[in-house]
């Protein structure tokens, strides 16, 4: 889960706009996206939300935590409106603005508009809108393909790894999930218009793509045959862009995890070992109660098939504590799961019950010291897992690709294939969207550090 600011600035540009998003990487891709509308009519990033002419809080509605951030933000943002006159237009869009639109708008005055995720391509026309009277919420209905149509061809691009949404919605409705309701039901691009716009990226310097959708490996976009492909077909297509050296790809669903996908992992060398597969509890009584589909047994066999197509794979996963009736029992299994699969990384969570949701109103809630102690025993396993995954780096020698200064004067840092960030002491002009070997020397928590192999030319 991540916050950013919106790149890149224009200084040309006589409008500036604040883009702060919550919530998950799809977000990220969206307030690109928004920014790209904007740019033409005058609008370039700003990261000083003083400076701004336009504020936009991308919201994120997956846990009660992610959504009363956004009336919070809402709050410091009209102190700073009223300060500056008036003189500020204030947008909400993303999940919240989908869930919750008329009560942003009745909460919170100093809000001129909400967006949801479908209608950011009506941004330019909702602007003019809101400059004539306090706007209206925009985008209840769910229609991608009209979004992904009407967004700019243009993309601005910072630096060399992207986001490239092919996949959005979802249809799984997992008990605990409000994905299904903020987002819609799955649907997924055309294999041409994905292409078109990695072509692009890489045009403009882009070395590695992240494909992301809520189940992207369920992927069914229109091939060039007409007829439906699959994530592992348009893999392929894509590792044919020439500079296209890494593709990525987030989140997929262990149901969804099929053949074809397994055995590009083992033959596609583009395609980076480092999979996101959630599985939220070791519980099976559990999962059936999440809705999620399939048992522990059915994980552990998938997980054992993609080891063995691709043995270096590391795993990721998300896991949900204090589900309603979770016992110490179902607990024990998920620390069980964990032990089994062993994780290079993963996000852990308390249970947050959703409105409208079908876990919401399921009886025996966990109380938050049980589920925020559950927590705590699960996060150290998982972060001794972490730890023990990034030191077991140390003395290999692997491709990074670098992306920018380090914090440190002289270190430079970049991602290395299962996406551990990587420093070492080198010169950020020479190395900077360079893919280089590098010697590892140790791994911690968070990062690894390591030296040049060779200089780089
Ligand atoms: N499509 C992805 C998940 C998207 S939401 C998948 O199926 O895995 C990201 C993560 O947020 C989920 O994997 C889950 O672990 C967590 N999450 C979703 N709803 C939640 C809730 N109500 N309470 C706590 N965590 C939740
Ligand atoms: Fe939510 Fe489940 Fe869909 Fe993931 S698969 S987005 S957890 S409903
Ligand atoms: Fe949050 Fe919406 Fe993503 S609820 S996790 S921003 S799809």
């Amino acid at each position: 889960m991540t916050e950013t600011l919106v790149p890149p600035k224009d200084e040309q540009a006589t409008k500036r706009l604040f883009i702060k998003t919550y919530g998950c990487q799809m977000n990220v891709y969206d307030s690109e996206r928004m920014a790209d509308v904007l740019r033409p009519l005058g609008y370039a990033a700003t990261d000083t939300v003083e400076d701004a002419d336009f504020v936009i809080l991308n919201t994120c509605h997956i846990r009660e935590k992610a959504a009363e951030k956004v009336y919070s933000e809402l709050g410091k943002m009209r102190e700073l409106k009223d300060a500056k006159g008036g003189a500020m237009t204030i947008a909400v869009a993303g999940c919240v603005a989908q869930a919750e639109g008329e009560e942003i708008m009745k909460r919170q005055p100093a809000v001129d508009l909400v967006v949801g995720p479908q209608a950011y391509h009506q941004l330019p026309e909702l602007l003019t809108r809101t400059a004539r009277a306090r706007g209206e919420r925009i985008g209840a209905d769910f229609a991608p393909d009209e979004k992904f149509d009407a967004l700019p061809a243009a993309r601005g691009v910072d630096g060399f790894t992207a986001f490239l949404t092919v996949q959005e919605g979802c249809d799984k409705f997992c008990t605990f999930c409000v994905v299904p309701y903020t987002r819609g039901a799955e649907w997924s691009r055309p294999v041409a218009a994905i292409l078109a716009e990695a072509r692009e990226l890489a045009a403009k310097g882009v070395r590695e793509v992240t494909l992301l959708g809520q189940n992207v490996n369920a992927y069914d976009g229109e091939g060039p045959d007409g007829k439906p492909s699959t994530l592992a077909r348009l893999a392929w297509a894509l590792a044919e862009i020439p500079g296209l050296d890494r593709i990525r790809y987030t989140t997929s669903h262990p149901n969804d995890m099929s053949d074809d996908l397994i055995q590009a992992h083992r033959d596609l060398d583009v395609l980076m070992p480092w999979l996101h597969l959630p599985v939220q509890s070791g519980s099976d009584r559990i999962l059936r109660l999440m809705n999620r589909k399939h048992g522990r047994q059915k994980y552990f066999e998938l997980i054992d098939r993609i080891r063995k197509a691709r043995p270096d794979m590391a795993m990721s996963g998300d896991f949900i504590v204090g589900f309603p009736g979770e016992t110490e029992k179902d607990f024990e299994d998920t620390m069980d799961l964990v032990r089994r699969v062993t994780y290079a990384s993963a996000f852990s969570f308390m249970y947050s019950p959703r409105p409208g949701t079908p876990a919401a109103t399921m009886g025996a809630q966990v109380p938050d010291a049980v589920s925020r102690e559950r927590l705590q025993t699960l996060q150290t396993l998982l972060f001794d897992q972490q730890t023990a995954f990034n030191a077991s780096r140390a003395g290999m020698t692997i491709p990074v690709l670098f992306e920018r200064p380090g914090k440190f004067d002289g270190h430079v840092t970049g991602r290395s294939p299962w996406l551990q960030p990587v420093y070492v002491d080198g010169v950020a002009d020479q190395l900077i969207g360079q893919i280089v070997p590098v010697t590892i020397e140790s791994g911690g928590l968070k990062s690894l550090s390591g030296r040049l192999l060779q200089k780089a030319a």
